[in-house]
C-alpha cells in the first residue's frame, strides 16, 4: 500500500512541487507549495473519515491533494492534466495498484473549476478541500499597487476555515473577510464557479455545502 508519507519522501515529487511553486511566483500567482498542498491534503482525507469513509479511501484522497498541483511545474495551463500525467508515472513507480492510480489520476485531472467534474469519491473531497483555500498568507505579491483581484480578495480573507460536520453531513466554509479591503461581492465575483463546484462535490458526497462570511450565511 503506497501511503501519504512515501509520497512525501519522495524526491521526485517534492522537486516538481517546489519548482511548480517557484514557476507561479514567477507568473506572480499566490502560494501553490507545501503550506497549499498540506492544508488540501489534511482536509480531504478529514472530510472522508467524518463521512465514515473508508480509512483507504481517506489515504487517497490525501495523497491525490498532495500530488493535486504538481501539474503547475508544466504550466498553469492545463495543470491538472499534466499533474494526472506526472502522477500516473510516480503512482507507478511506486506500485500502487492500477484500480487506486485510476482514482488518483481521476481527482488530479478533475481538481481545477474550469473542466472538472466529480468523477469519484476522492475527487469531491479534493475539490472541497482544494477550492476552500482562500487565504492573506496565499498572496506573494509585496506591492498592494500591483495587487489584482486575486492577490485582494485573498489578502482579504483574514480567517477562513472549513468545518466538516459528519452528522449532520454538512461542510461549511466560515470566512471572515475585512469588507475596508473588498466587499464581500468581489470575493463571489472571482470565486462562484468554485462555489458551485464545491455544491456538487457536497452533493456528491451526499452532503450540503454552506458558506458563512462574516457570521452571516450566504448559502
Ligand atoms: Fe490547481
Ligand atoms: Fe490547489
Amino acid at each position: 500500500m503506497v501511503t501519504l508519507q512515501e509520497i512525501k519522501d519522495d524526491p521526485e515529487v517534492l522537486c516538481y512541487i517546489e519548482m511548480a511553486n517557484v514557476h507561479l511566483a514567477e507568473m506572480g500567482y499566490t502560494e501553490h507549495g507545501l503550506r497549499h498542498i498540506g492544508i488540501v491534503s489534511g482536509k480531504a482525507r478529514e472530510i472522508l473519515l467524518q463521512f465514515a469513509y473508508p480509512e483507504r479511501l481517506a489515504e487517497l484522497a490525501a495523497i491525490a491533494g498532495f500530488l493535486h498541483d504538481i501539474g503547475n511545474v508544466v504550466s498553469r495551463y492545463n495543470h491538472s492534466q499534466s499533474g494526472a500525467a506526472i502522477a500516473y508515472n510516480i503512482l507507478t513507480r511506486m506500485d500502487m495498484p492500477y484500480k487506486e492510480v485510476a482514482l488518483v489520476i481521476g481527482a488530479v485531472g478533475n481538481h481545477d473549476e474550469g473542466e472538472g467534474e466529480i468523477v469519484n469519491t476522492i475527487t469531491a473531497a479534493v475539490v472541497l478541500a482544494d477550492k476552500s483555500d482562500v487565504h492573506r498568507s496565499r498572496v506573494r505579491n509585496r506591492d498592494y499597487a500591483k495587487f489584482d483581484i486575486h492577490d485582494r480578495v485573498n489578502y482579504a480573507v483574514v480567517n477562513s476555515q472549513l468545518l466538516v460536520d459528519g452528522s449532520e453531513r454538512m461542510v461549511t466554509l466560515d470566512l471572515t473577510i475585512d469588507t475596508k479591503i473588498v466587499p464581500v461581492i468581489e470575493y463571489f465575483e472571482i470565486f462562484m464557479q468554485r462555489m458551485m463546484m464545491c455544491r456538487r462535490a457536497a452533493a456528491y458526497l451526499e452532503s450540503r455545502f454552506s458558506i458563512m462570511v462574516n457570521n452571516a450565511r450566504m448559502l
